[in-house]
């Protein structure tokens, strides 16, 4: 069976995957996804050596209990225990769990995995958001029943990683890919640059903006000159192209599902950029 990503993601690459497959090496060695998000790619390829990050924490947990079968049974019965409790009511009282500091630095590892998950199906768009103090901060979908995950698609994902055991990280995308060698195969899928009224500064609302690009394109001529292969997504835009002209750029068209504001659904242009 195919594997399927468990959460909705900003970002998620299902749309562009057989322009992904297309454009990927067609050998390497070890694979490395630096900002995993949902892991499309990943679960599509479904490496015997792979090494995936995200800068988000509670994510990770996601993973880290799809991989050990101890925290799977617990982070599946709390999945199953949050779809039994849906209500308007108590989607707030999960949420808000992150603002009451003693509780949630209580929290078990899996007990953390499973709200993240319940969240993701049940808030509004399946948005990832967070104040600026760090709080979930997403309205409720107003969903009469959430569905936490698809039963043989879980465990089908519990047996990949349970047996294929890849190296989970929660580092910065350049402390990520330090152990890549010649021959492994990175796949760069950053936030994506935008166009607009943020162009002229260095932020986005996401924290990642042009210095967080140009220290990604940076990172990406260290590893060209290592040997390893990479590949990266992006947003066609001027300074995009700009940045990536020393590699080649593939334009494709994608049909986005979600951004960051929620509209803007429809066609928009992307870039694969390889350095083979
Ligand atoms: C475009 S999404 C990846 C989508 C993913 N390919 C998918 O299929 O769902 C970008 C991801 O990068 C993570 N991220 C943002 N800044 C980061 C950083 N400096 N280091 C590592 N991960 C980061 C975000 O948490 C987010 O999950």
């Amino acid at each position: 069976m195919s594997l399927q990503p468990f959460v909705k993601w900003a970002g998620g690459k299902r749309q562009i995957m057989d322009k992904l497959l297309e454009f990927k090496p067609k050998k390497y060695k070890h694979y490395y996804e630096p900002f995993v998000g949902g892991g499309a790619l990943l679960l599509e390829l479904a490496p015997i050596h792979a090494t995936i990050n995200d800068s988000n924490k509670e994510l990770i947990y996601v993973y880290k209990c799809l991989r050990n079968k101890r925290l799977f049974k617990k982070f599946y019965e709390l999945c199953k225990q949050h779809e039994e409790n849906h209500s308007e009511e108590y989607y707030y009282q999960i949420r808000d769990l992150d603002r009451k500091k003693t509780v949630y630095t209580k929290m078990t590892m899996p007990e953390k995995a499973a709200r993240c998950v319940y969240l993701n199906k049940a808030c509004f768009n399946g948005l990832y958001r967070v104040s600026g103090k760090g709080y979930f901060n997403v309205p409720s979908g107003k969903k009469e029943k959430v569905k936490c995950f698809d039963e043989e698609n879980i465990q089908a994902l519990h047996k990949y990683f349970n047996k294929r055991k890849p190296v989970l990280l929660n580092k910065d995308f350049a402390e990520a890919v330090k152990t890549a060698k010649a021959g492994d195969f990175v796949y760069f899928d950053p936030p994506y640059d935008v166009v607009g009224e943020q162009s002229f500064t260095s932020y986005t609302a996401g924290g990642f903006g042009r210095d967080e690009q140009t220290r990604l394109r940076d990172v990406i001529k260290e590893l060209t000159n290592k040997g390893v292969l990479v590949m990266a997504s992006n947003a066609n835009t001027p300074f995009i192209q700009e940045i990536y002209k020393d590699f080649n750029i593939h334009v494709i068209n994608a049909k986005r599902m979600i951004n960051s504001k929620g509209d803007g659904r429809g066609d928009v242009e992307e870039v694969i950029i390889t350095n083979y």
